[in-house]
């Protein structure tokens, strides 16, 4: 009996603190209008050297366990600070903020994590920390 009122307050703790978790995923990180628009730009000024599917050629993929690998654990800002400063290669720094802004959305996309209401800024890039999606 006494192991299993412990078992059963462990699942209760387990439960309490997955859900603010789950509910930031819920939120979503960015708009599907904003993805949109990422996409449009990504073709023009990034797709010649990461392929249109972002599978990398010149430069490397931006989708899938190259993508987890390097930016797991990091912050969308990181990623948005590493486009805006390395990016394109040929010309960093060239494309407006609020432009690459909307490229991150687009490859947070590509990567699976989901849209929502709210659009991708400065501010949420900062707490935003990535990590695959369940
Ligand atoms: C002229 C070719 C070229 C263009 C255009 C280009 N890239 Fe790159 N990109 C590279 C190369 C080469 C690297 C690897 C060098 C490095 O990591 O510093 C890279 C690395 C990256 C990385 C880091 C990948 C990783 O995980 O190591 C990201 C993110 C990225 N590019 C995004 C972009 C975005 C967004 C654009 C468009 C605004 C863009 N790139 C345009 C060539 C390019």
């Amino acid at each position: 009996m006494r192991t299993r009122i412990a078992l059963m307050a462990a699942v209760v703790v387990a439960t309490a603190t997955a859900i603010p978790m789950r509910a930031q995923a819920q939120d979503g990180w960015y708009t599907s209008a904003q993805a949109e628009q990422g996409h449009e730009l990504f073709n023009n000024h990034c797709a010649e050297c990461h392929r249109p599917d972002l599978t990398g050629a010149m430069g490397p993929a931006l989708v899938g366990t190259p993508f987890w690998q390097h930016w797991g654990g990091q912050t969308v800002e990181a990623l948005y600070n590493f486009e805006h400063t390395k990016m394109p290669a040929t010309n960093p720094g060239s494309l407006p903020a609020d432009q690459v802004m909307a490229i991150t959305a687009y490859i947070l996309k590509r990567n699976q994590l989901p849209a929502g209401s709210k659009a991708l800024s400065q501010a949420s890039a900062k707490s935003l920390v990535i990590h695959k999606p369940k």
